[in-house]
């Protein structure tokens, strides 16, 4: 299951999102908002917290430059959240990086890239090996 929120401004990207994950016949639950004026942290919280209650896999929070999102969803131990605005980054951030939310900026990007984006996201696995040892020395600054 993909765990989504937004803010205000990431509103209407993640209608789209939410219509091609729809598309693709893949599961997901929407956190909120809805389209309110709203403070994007408690979208970054839910979201995070249901990545480890084990209700989500993967998560995917858009804000306007999807940067509150992931500074708020980093603070939710053992969320690592990146911005990904270009295809390279996104595929290392999973590859190297086991990110496991996506944060986008709806005044950033456009749907399409969005979408290229999200694909991404859900199809390139972590590599594991020495990129695990670094995300457990991650784990090891959140842990202290
Ligand atoms: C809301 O106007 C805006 O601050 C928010 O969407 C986001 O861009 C914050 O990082």
């Amino acid at each position: 299951m993909i765990a989504i929120g937004c803010d205000h401004g990431g509103y209407d990207l993640k209608c789209e999102i939410i219509k091609y994950l729809q598309k693709k016949g893949l599961e997901y639950t929407d956190f909120g908002c809805n389209g309110e004026s709203v403070d994007y942290p408690i979208y970054a919280k839910k979201v995070g917290q249901a990545i480890l209650d084990g209700e989500g896999e993967k998560g995917i929070l858009i804000c306007g430059t999807g940067i509150g999102m992931s500074i708020a969803a980093n603070k939710v131990k053992g969320i690592r959240a990146a911005v990904w605005e270009n295809e390279f980054s996104t595929e290392m951030t999973r590859a190297h990086n086991n990110a496991n939310v996506l944060c986008m900026g709806a005044r950033v990007i456009d749907t399409e890239k969005a979408i290229k984006l999200t694909d991404i996201f859900l199809d390139t696995e972590f590599m594991g090996d020495k990129h695990l040892t670094r995300i457990n020395m991650i784990a090891d600054i959140e842990n202290k």
